[in-house]
């Protein structure tokens, strides 16, 4: 290192922190003594000395992820809750939590219809009980189902799904921050679905899975997650990719792709990575690396991963599976941060490069804003005019798909209702992100709770299937009948 390893003050460079952190390992085992006579009492913050806005390096990973408003997480087991060795790292470290099998369909469902949150409130409660926000994990997918839902196909597998999508999140209501609707749709191989159970009931049982969830929770982020989908080049990414992209299109509610980031020698890391994130960001959805291992624990690849995330505002956060490398479901691996209580090279790469990262994001914003839903605190009276259009989705013999799209005017709306008449006969099968009625051939649809406000000059849209032949009548949107 240099003498002009240190940064004039005043002097921001990226990756300033990661200097600052080297330059303190350095302080410490070289030229302490030398450096200390220079700059007097100011050995732990040498490079800083003059630079009164950088602030003290964090020492824990959540701490330091949240200087960027971002999360560092882990998967916790129930079943090492009682390992204060565990615990001690756990709740010092990291500030999200993952139950890591005791939230999936087996757990939660033993029986039909019998809901059991024991083993899931376990892990729930030492998060909250220790200031940690939690991830839910996972609502809809082929592994990990009792044997009952793995016996059941078609309509009856169909209402399973999304009775136990209810179930769930009812149970968790309003206390997650993101649930994993859907896990592990795709296939490892051509960038399409993975056959399954649930993809046997039909291609939308993703969307149907999403819908289900919006409704049950409204306040919890929606996160599709899947492993491989890391490398932008392979077909399972861009498979993937594709569907968030038709989802937000269409109007389906995704709030978050989760890239899982198992990475070994058959998965490896790849410099792309950071263009899988910003891709998917610049759909309009938050990302998050939902249970990233690394084979080996390459320092290297672990700040690599970090810095990835770091490059994109909307990468949210990030969540090891698992504490130790004892705990790891690939243990042999080694792929975690921690080895018994000691810290891994890995884990002082992450520090490092989340203590560098810029506390004031760029906040230039992403090529596709997000969709505002703008949930208002305190209702005011609605008193502007809507307007609506209905537009065809999608169609097929005997039925259709439709999104309806509600616009405020000129002044914001606070509740809204539309309606429209049938010309041919057709009638609604199911309907989302709306309250609707029906008298006849006409069709009465008012906001859902969360969707009552509309800023003005803005939008909200709600969908819905129908039976019969595709018709676009006219709407009418009154805010007269705001609740
Ligand atoms: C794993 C758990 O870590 C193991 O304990 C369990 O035996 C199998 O499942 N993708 C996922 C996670 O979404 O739920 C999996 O977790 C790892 C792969």
């Amino acid at each position: 290192m240099g003498t002009n390893a240190i940064p004039p003050p005043g002097t921001r460079r990226p990756f300033g922190g990661l200097r600052r952190a080297l330059i303190a390992g350095a302080l410490g085992t070289l030229v302490l003594g030398t450096l200390t006579a220079v700059t007097g009492p100011v050995a732990a913050g040498a490079a800083s000395a003059g630079t009164a806005s950088v602030s003290a390096a964090a020492s824990t990973l959540g701490a330091a992820a949240a200087q960027s408003g971002r999360y560092y997480g882990t998967a916790i087991s129930a079943s090492r809750l009682g390992d204060s060795a565990y615990t001690t790292i756990a709740n010092r470290e990291f500030n999200m939590i993952t139950a890591e099998n005791e939230m999936k369909i087996d757990a939660t469902e033993p029986a039909r219809g019998q809901f059991n949150f024991t083993a899931g409130d376990r892990v729930y409660n030492w998060a909250v009980q220790n200031g940690k926000r939690v991830r839910g994990h996972t609502l809809a997918w082929h592994a990990q189902q009792p044997g009952w839902m793995e016996a059941l196909s078609g309509s009856a597998l169909r209402q399973a799904m999304i009775d136990h999508i209810n179930g769930v999140m009812n149970h968790y209501k309003g206390k997650i921050y993101a649930w994993d609707v859907v896990n592990e749709a795709f296939s490892d191989s051509g960038g399409g679905r993975r056959d399954s159970n649930l993809q046997r009931t039909g291609n939308d049982w993703i969307e149907v899975a999403f819908r289900t969830a919006r409704a049950a929770d409204p306040a919890a982020k929606l996160c599709y997650n899947d492993y491989n989908i890391d490398n932008w080049t392979w077909a399972k990414t861009q498979g993937v990719y594709n569907m968030v992209r038709d989802f937000k299109a269409r109007g389906v509610p995704i709030d978050c792709v989760g890239l899982q980031s198992h990475f070994n020698s058959g998965s490896p890391y790849n410099s792309n990575y950071r263009t899988t994130i910003s891709s998917f960001a610049a759909l309009g959805v938050d990302v998050q690396i939902t249970e990233l291992d690394i084979q080996g624990a390459s320092p290297t690849t672990y700040a690599n991963v970090t810095n990835d995330c770091l490059a994109v505002p909307r990468c949210t956060g990030i969540t090891v599976w698992g504490v130790r490398d004892q705990d790891s479901w690939r243990s042999g691996d080694t792929p975690l941060l921690f080895s018994g209580s000691n810290k891994k090279p890995a884990y002082n790469a992450v520090l490092d490069a989340l203590n560098a990262a810029d506390p004031d994001p760029d906040p230039t914003p992403t090529p596709t804003p997000t969709p505002t839903p703008t949930p208002t605190p305190t209702p005011t009276p609605g008193t502007g005019e809507c307007s609506a259009t209905i537009a065809t989705a999608n169609s097929w013999s005997g039925g259709f798909q439709s999104t309806v799209t509600v616009r405020a005017g000129s002044a914001p709306v606070n509740g809204w209702t539309v309606r429209w008449t049938w010309p041919g006969g057709q009638s609604v099968s199911s309907l989302w992100n709306g309250e609707a009625s029906v008298s006849g051939s006409t069709v009465t649809v008012r906001n859902a709770p969360y969707n009552a406000t509309i800023a003005a000059g803005q939008s909200t849209t709600f969908g819905f299937t129908a039976n019969g032949t595709a018709a676009t009548p006219a709407v009418t949107c009154n805010s007269a009948t705001a609740r």
